[in-house]
C-alpha cells in the first residue's frame, strides 16, 4: 500500500468523530444505526473487568485516543501507542487541552465544524500517548490491562505481535481485543492472516489456537461500529470483542 491512510487529515477527521462524536453528530438527525455510535467508549464498558487500584494499562493503536482516556476511569496510568504520528498529535493535544477542533466532511468539497471534547469526569494526566509500532512496543514492566482493537488485521504480521503478548500481559492480566477479521492483502499479506482461508478456517477459532498456551477465553461480544465518511456515507461494521486472562 502507498503511504499511510492514518496519517491524511481525512482519516484523523473520521476518527475525532468516530471516537468522540455523539448521535446527533454521526448521524446529523437521519435515520442508522444510533447503536453503534461511542465505539470506542462502549467497548471498554462491555470488555474490561474490575481492576485493582494502580492498575497500568497499554491500548495499542489507540488512534486519536478515546479508549485509553476511558481506561484511565479505572487505571492510574494509560500508555497510548498508534504508529500514525497525525492521530498521536490530534491525542496528545486533547489529553493537553480537553478538546480538539476539526472539520467533517458533509459532501463534496463542503465540511462543518466538529469539537472532540473529553469526558470532563476523566484524569487526562493519567494518560500519555507515543507515536510507536505495536509489534515492537516494549515496556520493562507488564501491564494489567492490554487493548488492542480494530487493530490485528492493520498490521503486516499480526502473529508478531501475538507472541509479544504473554510479556506484555502480567500474570492475572486482562488482554481486550476486537477485531472485525477484515482481511484485506492491502494492510496484510495473506500468508500472515490469522484464519480467514479454506485451509486456516475461522478467524477466531484460529486466534483461540494461538493465545490458548497464555491466555484464558473470559468474555466475548459483538461490538458494532459506524465510522461516518461524510453525512450520507458510512462504514458498519460488528467488530468481534474478547477478554481474555493471563495464566
Ligand atoms: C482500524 S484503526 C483502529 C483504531 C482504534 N483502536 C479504534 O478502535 O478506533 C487501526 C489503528 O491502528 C494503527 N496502527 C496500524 N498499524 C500499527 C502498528 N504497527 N503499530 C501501532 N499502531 C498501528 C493505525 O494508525 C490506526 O490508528
Amino acid at each position: 500500500m502507498s503511504g499511510n491512510i492514518y496519517e491524511s487529515p481525512k482519516l484523523v477527521s473520521e476518527y475525532l468523530l468516530l471516537h468522540y462524536g455523539n448521535v446527533e453528530e454521526v448521524l446529523g438527525g437521519k435515520p442508522g444505526p444510533a447503536e453503534a455510535v461511542d465505539f470506542p467508549a462502549r467497548l471498554v464498558r462491555e470488555l474490561l473487568a474490575p481492576v485493582e487500584p494502580g492498575s497500568r494499562a497499554l491500548d495499542l493503536g489507540c488512534a486519536v485516543g478515546r479508549s485509553s482516556f476511558e481506561l484511565a476511569r479505572s487505571c492510574s496510568e494509560v500508555i497510548g501507542i498508534d504508529y500514525s504520528h497525525a492521530f498521536i498529535t490530534a491525542a496528545s493535544r486533547l489529553r493537553d487541552t480537553g478538546g480538539h477542533a476539526y472539520e467533517k466532511a458533509v459532501e463534496g468539497e463542503l465540511t462543518a465544524p466538529g469539537f472532540a471534547r473529553v469526558p470532563a469526569e476523566i484524569d487526562c494526566s493519567r494518560v500519555r500517548f507515543e507515536q510507536g509500532d505495536a509489534m515492537d512496543f516494549h515496556d520493562p514492566e507488564a501491564f494489567s490491562v492490554v487493548l488492542a482493537a480494530n487493530l490485528l488485521c492493520r498490521l503486516p504480521d499480526p502473529k508478531r505481535l501475538i507472541d509479544r503478548l504473554p510479556s506484555l500481559v502480567r500474570r492475572g492480566g486482562q488482554l481486550l481485543l476486537t477485531t472485525p477479521f477484515t482481511w484485506l492483502e492491502d494492510f496484510t499479506p495473506r500468508a500472515h492472516w490469522i484464519g480467514g482461508t479454506p485451509a486456516t478456517g475461522r478467524s477466531f477459532d484460529a486466534l483461540r489456537a494461538l493465545l490458548d498456551p497464555h491466555f484464558g477465553l473470559e468474555h466475548v461480544a459483538d461490538l458494532p461500529f459506524l465510522i461516518r465518511e461524510h453525512s450520507r456515507k458510512f462504514q458498519y461494521g460488528i467488530a468481534c470483542g474478547s477478554r481474555w486472562r493471563r495464566r
